[in-house]
């Protein structure tokens, strides 16, 4: 039998791990990537995938990536690209804004240009984006909508891909509520403290098994998937 082999972001922790061992655990094979190389990197290398040691902040290293290498190293296509790489940083400093519409949206236009270019994903695969419920979150604080703003234009590049592509490929939009990670950085203002203040956290490895039932198992989705509160659930 072909190996299957998933292409994964931000795979050092947090969910893309949770994803990343789900996938090892069922013999799918993963290319993954995050800027820290650490135990996932091992996992990934000793079960015969290749972990890049790589920063999405910079849009000319995914431009410049030579994506033949994946042919050269035996890999013909992904049955799946997950999105999963993000960042939630609360500063008041300028640069913020910036630095999260880089790695929560364009890194991912990029990327799947590149992919999809160099016919990367195997006719059926599945693009998945990890985005967030605060794409639909009306808190009026600054904050939060700079991370809100990345991951709504990233829901809304996902919706073009669907469009674009609805005969070739489906494309998943996941939006969790709160998961059990540490993706915070910074002080979380009081106005998102109250709102999470009732919310019981996902499980990391309950969006890792819904984004392996939806590339292999019987969850036949095309669209929006909000995983929150102990529901999964359309939208
Ligand atoms: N946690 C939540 O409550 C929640 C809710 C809704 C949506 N999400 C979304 O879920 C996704 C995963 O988040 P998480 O909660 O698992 O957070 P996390 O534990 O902080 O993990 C984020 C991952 O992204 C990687 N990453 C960050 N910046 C990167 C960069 N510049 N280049 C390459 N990799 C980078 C990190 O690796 P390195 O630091 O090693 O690079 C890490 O592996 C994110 O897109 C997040 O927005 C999370």
């Amino acid at each position: 039998m072909n190996d299957r082999w998933v292409f994964v972001t931000g795979v050092s922790r947090g969910i893309g791990k949770s994803i990343v061992e789900k996938m090892l655990q069922m013999g799918v094979k993963v290319v993954g990537l995050s800027r820290t190389r650490n135990v996932v990197a091992k996992k990934i290398e000793n079960s015969g995938g290749i972990f890049l040691r790589f920063d999405l902040h910079s849009i000319k290293n995914i431009h410049n990536y030579d994506m033949e290498m994946f042919r050269r190293k035996g890999i013909d296509k992904f049955d799946s690209v997950i999105l999963n790489a993000g960042v939630l940083k609360f500063d008041s400093d300028d640069e913020i804004l910036g630095d999260m519409f880089k790695v929560n949206f364009l890194s991912n236009v990029y990327l799947v240009e590149k992919l999809l270019s160099n016919d990367l994903l195997k006719e059926g695969g599945i693009v998945v984006g990890i985005s967030s419920v605060s794409s639909y979150i009306d808190i009026e604080d600054a904050d939060i909508l700079k991370y809100s703003f990345s991951k709504y234009c990233f829901s809304g590049y996902l919706s073009y891909l669907r469009k674009k592509y609805f005969h070739k490929y489906r494309v998943v939009d996941i939006k969790p509520g709160l998961v059990d990670t540490n993706l915070v950085e910074g002080d979380v203002p009081d106005v998102i403290l109250d709102r999470m203040f009732h919310k019981k956290p996902i499980e990391s490895e309950v969006i890792a098994n819904f984004v392996y039932d939806c590339i292999y198992n019987y969850v036949y989705i095309d669209g929006n998937v909000v995983i929150d509160d102990g529901y999964i659930y359309s939208k």
